[in-house]
């Protein structure tokens, strides 16, 4: 279905490049979507770079504009960006600031769409649903602006959200993706080791999410690659850090808090479950577990010494948990 999928692209491209002008052309757009994007300290080449819009607060601006333009209702539904109920229509996106997501070659694929007001009962973000060009799990946000420095500086910064890639780029930092709020997937990862071996994962300071993302983190190790994390002070995420900070204040942060992985699983496992003897099993096997991911026999035995020394614990223990793991694997 070439042809359909081409359709697909070319409605995503026109939603675009709509949404721009609507928040660079617009009353509304310039005093509701361009303000809030300001107030946030994204600057105007922020802006532009990442082709940031806004969709109007009406129930279906978006989509007239798009059939009076002679792009198909099938397709408007297909992508996402229209919401087809009995013979009504709805944008998506009504009222919200559009991040617009691309390809590794530039492509729109999808959308994510951020509320502007704080109404707990409305999402946060609105993503575009899956389709035959948007597949969540295989799309990293930023992957089309950073693959070039990530292969230039060997290491991928991965963080949790648009705005912090955004904010990251303007402070100077441009080798960096977003999952997009997801666990990371192989398919993510592999978009990244075709440019670098070398990852760095780095958290909201929210620390909520991190004890889920730290299972996340083994797919990193399966594919050979080096992990590293770094977390961010309470209540900060990468991008209000940024914004706070210097380009040399962000990256001498970065290179004094990043940690290798497997260092600071097992501390932090070692933290929770020092006084409890049955805790401390748990967490012995889950640390292994990681460990045995890594293809390098060498790199295995060397995070199995360091975890001893980390979780005071004896080698030899750790080496038939290894074994035990091993044995069940194959
Ligand atoms: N996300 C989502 N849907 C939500 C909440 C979050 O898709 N309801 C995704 C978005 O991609 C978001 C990322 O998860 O960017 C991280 O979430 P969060 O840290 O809550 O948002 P921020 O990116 O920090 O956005 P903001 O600063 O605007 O609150
Ligand atoms: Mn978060
Ligand atoms: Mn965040
Ligand atoms: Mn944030
Ligand atoms: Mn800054």
């Amino acid at each position: 279905q070439a042809n359909e999928r081409e359709s697909l692209y070319l409605v995503s491209e026109f939603a675009n490049t709509y949404f721009q002008k609507i928040l660079h052309k617009t009353d509304q757009g310039k005093s509701i979507g361009l303000s809030y994007f300001k107030e946030r300290g994204f600057t105007e080449e922020s802006i532009r770079k990442f082709d940031l819009g806004y969709s109007l607060d009406e129930w279906q601006a978006f989509t007239d504009e798009a059939l009076k333009q002679g792009y198909k209702l099938e397709f408007l539904e297909k992508t996402g960006l229209t919401i087809v109920k009995d013979d009504k229509r709805f944008d998506r996106f009504k009222g919200r600031v559009m991040f617009p997501i691309k390809s590794m070659s530039g492509r729109v694929l999808g959308f994510g769409g951020r509320i502007l007001t704080s109404d707990k009962k409305a999402a946060k973000y609105v993503n575009s649903p899956e389709s035959d060009i948007y597949h969540k799990s295989n799309v990293l946000y930023g992957i089309f602006h950073a693959k070039q420095t990530i292969a230039k500086e060997d290491n991928c910064y991965i963080v949790e959200g648009y705005t912090d890639v955004i904010q990251f780029h303007q402070t100077g930092i441009t080798n960096v993706v977003s999952s997009s709020g997801t666990a990371l997937t192989s398919e993510q990862i592999r978009l990244i080791n075709r440019l670098t071996k070398n990852i760095t994962v780095l958290f909201d300071g929210d620390a909520a999410g991190m004890r889920a993302s730290l299972r996340g983190i083994d797919l990193i190790l399966e594919q050979g690659m080096n992990v590293k994390v770094c977390t961010f002070p309470e209540g900060e995420d990468p991008d209000s850090f940024a914004k706070q900070n210097t380009l040399e204040e962000l990256a001498s942060y970065l290179q004094q808090n990043a940690k290798d992985f497997i260092q600071f699983k097992a501390s932090i496992l070692f933290e929770e479950s020092k006084n409890d003897p049955i805790k401390k099993a748990d967490t012995v096997r889950d640390i292994v577990n990681s460990i045995s991911k890594i293809p390098d026999r060498i790199k295995k035995e060397i995070y199995i010494q360091e975890c001893a020394r980390i979780m005071d614990i004896s080698e030899d223990v750790l080496f038939s948990t290894l074994a035990q793991i091993n044995k069940k694997e194959f």
